[in-house]
């Protein structure tokens, strides 16, 4: 690790949160970014709050102990079960000049104007979906806005396992979206909830109604960053400014490397760590 680096830190349970880094290192490339994927304990999705808060706050700790000043929680179901009690009990003991932050605000911000029917759907891991964290969201900025939602189980396996451009990888995208618009037809605006899902974007896209618009979180989540840090310039002042990306993952290197590498269109080196 670079010594003298207060960079941001991004964490995703495995490769979601690339799709959030990769619009960060468009919009923000003079910042230090630190991005953990905890690959080893993915997916999260399927777990219960307190597993979920455990290893959020986990790889919170461990980044902050690299230098991060400040934490994205590139991961839906991370910032679902686990953003507000870090937020509100852990920070201030363990580091009251530090932040967290998550991606289901920022995402909930652009949706009225996304969509014209005012009917919307969201597909998620079984824990964001069953956290409430978007109707509940959506409900207090537009009441006015009808939420179906649809967790979709099998596609962080299909992301994770490289299995999104086969014949079954297809079968699941299908059946998840066929499923939600059978449960609200007026749906015009599917946000994806899930950082895991601009990786399969394309297929979505191809068996996706071409009227229906998909929000995914990337560039709303980098937006959101930055006008944070034009409103807490005290924080962005200690935000190093070198122009680096290190990469941190629980399991394989390698694979890591060449799956990471592949989604952000450049080589990388990765390294291992343990919490
Ligand atoms: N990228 C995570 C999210 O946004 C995936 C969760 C998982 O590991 O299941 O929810």
């Amino acid at each position: 690790m670079k010594k003298n680096r207060q960079a941001i830190g991004v964490f995703d349970s495995g490769y979601g949160g690339l799709s959030v880094l990769n619009e960060l290192l468009k919009s923000m490339p003079n910042y230090d970014f630190i991005y953990l994927g905890d690959n080893a304990r993915s997916p999260y999705g399927t777990r219960s709050y307190d597993v979920v808060y455990d290893y959020t706050l986990e790889a919170v700790e461990k980044l902050f102990s690299m230098g991060c000043e400040l934490v994205i929680l590139a991961c839906n179901t991370a910032s679902a079960k686990a953003l507000r009690s870090i937020q509100q009990n852990d920070l201030p003991k363990i580091a009251p000049n530090k932040r967290v932050l998550g991606v289901i605000r920022p995402s909930v911000e652009q949706i009225a104007s996304l969509t014209k029917t005012k009917h919307v759907g969201v597909m998620g891991t079984l824990g964001t979906v069953r956290s409430n964290s978007y109707p509940l969201e959506i409900a207090k900025l537009f009441p006015d806005v009808h939420v179906t939602q649809e967790a979709c189980p099998m596609w962080v396996p299909l992301v994770e396992n490289n299995e999104v451009e086969t014949d079954g990888g297809r079968y699941f995208i299908k059946k998840n979206i066929d499923s939600l618009l059978s449960k609200d037809s007026l749906i015009d605006a599917i946000i994806l909830g899930c950082t895991h899902y601009p990786l399969m974007e394309t297929e979505i896209r191809k068996i996706l109604p071409d009227h229906i618009q998909l929000i995914s979180q990337g560039d709303i989540v980098a937006r959101s960053l930055k006008d944070y840090l034009f409103r807490h310039p005290e924080m962005d002042v200690r935000c190093s400014k070198n122009a680096s990306c290190e990469f941190f993952t629980t399991e394989f290197v390698d694979s890591f490397e060449e799956k990471a590498g592949r989604f952000l269109n450049t080589s990388l080196i990765a390294k291992h760590i343990r919490f």
